[in-house]
């Protein structure tokens, strides 16, 4: 491929820059990823502007007490770390149709109902089809801005010129530049694009949503390069086939990246889940073996979810195993474990795993569950429903400690769970709670004499 003057090829994939094409990226080993893009030439800067960039000692800079705008979805607030903070950038990613334009669109409705003015800036979709959004969400208020624009430098005059507290872009890969040669939503028209509204947003103290597209392997589409370029980039995730959407943390330079938001898709746009434990254990089955409830933490935040067992015979000479929701290979150790270290013939049973609701956990607080799940269907035991538990199970069978046992076994409580299995080591410094009997275990033989 031969190669025109003042450029570079950029691997659309994860953004490594090379200087000649190649078949493969050497970085992400993607084949057949490099585009060639033209580079502008950069003004360099004078000895003057070196000598005028003074940099401030840490006691000349007055902290101000920075004040965060509420969005008014609590869900949303709690991811954010407490608000919008202005003049930040948020990157906002997931897959098509999971709800991230209602979502922003629900958030300037909320935003313009406290007097905040915003601008909604789509290049996907016809002012027609956000107003038929709207509608479908209801409650409009009339003073919402809207904007169908691709242009970059008329997305800049416009925020310059009206100035809002708060704008939206939908999407990045939209916006262009025409100084930039490649097509929308190539690695450089992407990184020109951030870094315009980066700039946007520090210079006039604009916090701006961006939407950012991901693609089959689950990273914001193209570069990567974005995810360094903004404040805060979240996550939307949700499984097509359940209604529950997990809006998540994944950068935040003000504030946690532990917290998740959790919504659920209806008819009339998304809706705060306030209580997912609530949420998760709705329709469990009753006195059914292979089934019981264990205790995960998303962040700071407890989960309770019934994870179900299926084992049964199998008539094959190698048995089949599934795991919905959790770690396949980890569903297999904790089988090699029991039939190690208690002795259960488990080598000629299929099994199939299943973590209600639709949720993925990869917690390895919830092994104890599995375990107990598994030898409950494995014997046709049920196991009482007022029990829960949690705990890692080590390769020797040994339950070993988790953090943060007490919000667990608070949240627990609050739902009315009678009995807790935990591990031993997590009963120190927790004071005794009434209500609720808290059983610590040593390995996995004494959890399963309990049941
Ligand atoms: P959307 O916000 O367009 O997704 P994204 O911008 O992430 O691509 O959401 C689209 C999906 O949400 C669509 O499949 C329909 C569904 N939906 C509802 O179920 N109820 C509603 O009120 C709205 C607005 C959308
Ligand atoms: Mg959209």
């Amino acid at each position: 491929m031969a190669k025109a003057k003042g450029s570079v090829f950029f691997c659309q994939e994860c953004g490594y820059e090379s200087s000649k094409w190649s078949g493969q990226c050497p970085a992400c080993k993607e084949w057949n990823t490099f585009v060639e893009e033209k580079i502008e030439k950069k003004t360099s800067v004078s000895r003057k502007d070196i000598a005028a960039a003074k940099p401030s000692r840490l006691d000349e800079i007055s902290s101000t007490d920075e004040k965060r705008i509420s969005t008014g979805i609590g869900e949303l607030d709690r991811v954010l770390g407490g608000g919008i903070v202005p003049g930040s950038l948020i990157l906002v990613g997931g897959d098509p149709g999971i709800g991230k334009s209602t979502l922003l669109l629900q958030t300037c409705q909320q935003l313009c109902g406290q007097k905040i003015s915003v601008l909604y800036i789509s290049g996907e979709e016809s002012l027609q089809q956000i107003k038929i959004r709207a509608d479908r969400i209801g409650r409009f208020t009339p003073e919402l801005e809207l904007l169908c624009e691709t242009n970059l430098d008329l997305v800049r005059g416009v925020i310059t010129e009206r100035h809002p507290t708060v704008v939206v872009i939908d999407s990045i890969q939209t916006m262009f530049d025409e100084n930039v040669s490649s097509a929308p939503g190539s690695v450089s028209q992407v990184r020109e694009a951030t870094s315009v509204l980066m700039r946007l947003a520090k210079e006039q103290n604009i916090a701006i949503f961006v939407v950012g597209h991901v693609t089959k392997e689950g990273v914001v589409a193209g570069p990567r390069v974005l995810e360094h370029m903004v404040d805060t980039v979240l996550y939307f995730e949700g499984d097509r086939h359940a209604t529950y959407r997990i809006l998540r943390g994944v950068k935040n330079r003000f504030g946690s990246t532990n917290e998740i938001g959790v919504f659920e898709m209806r008819q009339s746009g998304l809706a705060e889940v306030k209580n997912p434990s609530e949420y998760m254990l709705e329709g469990k089955p009753k006195g059914a073996p292979g089934s019981i409830v264990a205790c995960s933490m998303e962040g700071t935040r407890p989960m309770l979810v019934e994870i179900q067992a299926l084992v049964c015979h199998s008539n094959f000479g190698m048995p089949r195993r599934t795991a919905a929701g959790t770690d396949y290979n980890r569903v297999n150790l904790l089988m090699a474990v029991l039939e190690k270290s208690v002795g259960l013939h488990l080598s000629d049973q299929d099994a199939y795993i299943n973590i209600a609701g639709g949720i993925r956990i990869n917690e390895p607080a919830i092994d104890l569950g599995l375990v107990l799940a598994i030898v409950s269907s494995y014997k046709n035991k049920p196991i009482d429903e007022s029990v829960i538990c949690f705990g890692e199970v080590g390769l020797s069978g040994e339950v070993r400690g988790v953090n943060m046992a007490e919000q667990r076994i608070l949240e627990a409580k609050k739902m009315g769970f009678a009995t807790c299995i935990l591990p031993k080591v997590c009963l120190k410094g927790i004071q005794n709670m009434e209500d609720i009997q808290l059983i610590g275990v040593e390995n996995v033989r004494e959890a399963l004499n309990l049941l």
